[in-house]
């Protein structure tokens, strides 16, 4: 071989080898791979990119879901992805864009929602539309286009019949009668709409419901003769209880708000419930927005069976991951307990988290590991609360400051949890003789954490579980 051929031939070697180590570092769900889905993970789509739909909602068309949300990422407002199996997603196209309207150019879009039109043969997307960060414009907004993959035509924003409209949802009915559901007046009241038979426009408001209930985030699904509807309490990004209703009838009376889930809805706010209907059964499969309150792009996505007890009974559990076979119709979970959990303060509505010399408390991140605790039982209904990362334990000084230390056995590291039934508790030292409290620190005036006989609204904490 001579000296150039050899080169050449090293060259060739050297590249192909790099190839097949870029391969070989693929994410999981990568090219056609059907993988159980890992909630609360990056999810990739076939070709390895990460999926962008945040809130986004599931259409059927022929054997494929088409699974379209939010993507937020340079110009791109609303993404379109498909699969059959509902585990690996195939990216089909951008379906708007800051380009595709002039009222789009500086818009906010959320929680885009398509379903099909029978009659007029058209793809019609509902959306939230705000300008501002404030979400003063509450707005609904509409598109088309007459193919679920290929770019929408951008219509109009409005205010349905004038009230304001935030988190959406539409649903279509058995009867082809289409409905836009949205939280109203500040969020305080969930609205349903019939849509005209273009499903273009408002008809007439059907029902206004749970009125000061303050509930977002709703995913409407029909099972029999029920419908079902799962809602969220209104906490911003961050996660809470959520909670579900059923009616006979969307134009009469619901039921009263039930919860679902754990006090965080495995932390996530729920967007869509995908039924998911085959030879042997049909499903339904809870679909949720893990919201990342620091940085929306590390919001994940949590998919969870949802388990019928009786006609108007419903329930989720954890699964660490779930397996769908969309042939069979059927959904299985393989669960998990969690072991680790975040300490929320109820007070700041923020997490607790050792800060250099003192404990204090930070907004919520799912990729901030030093808000992770590990609740040991040692017997007589006392645990040690250890910090997941530093592997030390919460205590407390005589002076009644808080602060991490290595495991003793001493008095200061007992705490007795006294749940209440809210979900919330108040953790009692069994040193200190008070009750763990958020106060402002007298010099710095941030909070940390103290021991206090009496700080009432300070004293209450929810050990929530990491779900992962
Ligand atoms: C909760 C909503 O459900 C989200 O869609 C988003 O609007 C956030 N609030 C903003 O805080």
């Amino acid at each position: 071989m001579s000296k150039r051929n050899k080169r050449i031939y090293l060259l060739s070697v050297a590249i192909i080898l790099a190839i097949c180590c870029m391969l070989a570092n693929k994410p999981a769900g990568a090219a056609g791979s059907k993988k159980p889905i890992q909630n609360g993970q990056k999810m990739y789509d076939t070709q390895s990119n990460i999926i962008n739909a945040h809130g986004g909602g599931f259409t059927k068309v022929g054997d494929y879901y088409y699974w379209i949300g939010e993507n937020r990422h340079n110009d791109v407002l609303v993404s379109c992805y498909r699969s059959k199996d509902l585990q690996s997603w195939e990216f089909r196209g951008d379906l708007l864009t800051r380009k595709s309207h002039p009222e789009l150019a500086n818009a906010n879009i959320e929680r885009p929602k398509v379903i099909y039109n029978e009659a007029t043969k058209q793809f019609v997307m509902w959306m939230h539309y705000e300008l501002r960060s404030d979400y003063g414009y509450a707005r609904a907004a509409v598109a088309v286009s007459s193919s679920i993959e290929q770019p929408f035509t951008y219509l109009r924003s409005f205010r349905p019949l004038d009230n304001m409209s935030r988190d959406c949802n539409l649903f279509l009915d058995d009867d082809g009668v289409a409905y836009f559901i949205s939280s109203t007046r500040e969020n305080r009241d969930m609205n349903i709409y019939e849509l005209t038979s273009s499903y273009l426009d408002i008809k007439q408001k059907v029902s206004t419901l749970w009125v000061d209930a303050q509930r977002e985030a709703p995913a409407l699904v029909k099972r029999g003769s029920y419908y079902f509807m799962v809602t969220s309490y209104c906490t911003g990004w961050e996660p809470n209880q959520g909670k579900y209703a059923f009616t006979s009838s969307l134009k009469g009376k619901w039921s009263s708000l039930k919860d679902v889930g754990s006090p965080t809805t495995f932390d996530t706010q729920p967007t869509f419930i995908i039924p998911i209907q085959g030879s042997k059964s049909t499903s339904y499969l809870y679909v949720g927005d893990r919201w990342d309150p620091t940085q929306y792009f590390e919001s994940t996505y949590v998919f969870l069976p949802i388990k019928f007890e009786n006609d108007t009974t419903l329930s989720i559990s954890w699964n660490r991951t779930v397996s769908i076979d969309t042939k069979k119709g059927s959904v299985s979970g393989k669960s998990s307990t969690p072991k680790e959990y975040r300490i929320k303060c109820r007070n700041t509505g923020k997490y607790v988290i050792p800060k250099s010399e003192f404990i204090g408390d930070v907004k919520l991140s799912y990729t901030n590991d030093s808000l992770r605790w590990v609740v040991e039982h040692v017997g007589k209904g006392l645990v040690k609360i250890k910090h997941s990362t530093s592997k030390q334990y919460l205590d407390v000084n005589p002076d009644g400051a808080c602060r991490l230390s290595n495991g003793t056995d001493s008095r200061s590291q007992l705490w007795q949890i006294q749940q209440q039934k809210d979900g919330w508790s108040y953790l009692a030292n069994q040193q200190a003789g008070g009750m763990l409290s958020i106060t402002k620190d007298a010099k710095s005036s941030l909070p940390m954490l103290r021991c206090a006989t009496s700080e009432s609204g300070k004293q209450l904490f929810l050990l929530a579980p990491a779900y992962e």
